[in-house]
């Protein structure tokens, strides 16, 4: 069986690429991820790809003028390691739409709530501030518009009374990992189709796209 190859695209801690390297280390996981790129060198997730022996590069946005030249730079980094899918996880940088448009249903993202709702990098305060008593998470194809496309699969955890964006954060992040590697594993399958900026998945009932986190 040959594996759909993944890039994945970092700037920080990495749980969700640690996550789906897990998930990979299953040899009968459809994907593999044959590189992990971060646009900063600092970025923990680079240590947990190289602890692997995963291809761990970075591209650093400083160094270019334009954000098309950084995403020309990124793209040939991708296509030099022969990558099928891209999966942005934590990576904090926006790409150009002819980044995205190359990428079309093949670049997925995740955030941490669930959308539409709180995009952008404030959605645990967002959350607690407007008073929601449900957040979560939300896995998506990337379209040119931040934290906007088609979602895959979303969970749900409760907003506790007294929850920070810590507390919260913490809940959310443990569905991430969840998530992330679900969606991927679909992806690779092949199961998943785009109509009218709707995902359906193939031999799935509508609800195994949302996972439930009780409420304790
Ligand atoms: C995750 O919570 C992810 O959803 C979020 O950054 C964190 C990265 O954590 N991404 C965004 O906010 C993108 N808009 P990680 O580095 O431990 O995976």
């Amino acid at each position: 069986m040959s594996k759909l190859r993944v890039g994945v695209l970092i700037s920080g801690n990495g749980s969700n690429l640690q996550a789906l390297i897990d998930a990979c280390q299953d040899t009968n996981f459809p994907a593999e991820i044959a590189v992990v790129i971060s646009n900063k060198a600092d970025a923990f997730g680079l240590q947990r790809a190289r602890e692997k022996g995963i291809p761990a590069l970075v591209i650093d946005h400083k160094e270019f003028d334009t954000r098309a030249q950084f995403d020309d730079g990124l793209q040939h980094l991708l296509d030099h390691h022969l990558v099928d899918a891209v999966l942005l996880a934590g990576f904090m940088r926006l790409l150009s739409p002819g980044f995205v448009q190359g990428w079309h249903n093949k670049l997925l993202n995740i955030h941490p709530s669930l959308l539409p709702s709180f995009k952008g990098v404030h959605a645990h305060e967002e959350a607690i501030a407007a008073g929601v008593r449900i957040s979560g998470c939300s896995v998506h194809f990337v379209r040119a518009e931040m934290d906007v496309g088609p979602i895959i699969v979303q969970a749900a955890v409760p907003v506790l009374a007294g929850d920070t964006p810590a507390s919260l954060g913490a809940r959310v992040l443990a569905q991430e990992h969840q998530c992330y590697p679900l969606a991927l594993r679909w992806l690779a399958e092949g199961r998943l189709s785009v109509v009218d900026e709707k995902v359906t998945i193939a031999g799935a009932a509508e609800a195994e796209g949302a996972l439930m986190q009780p409420v304790s």
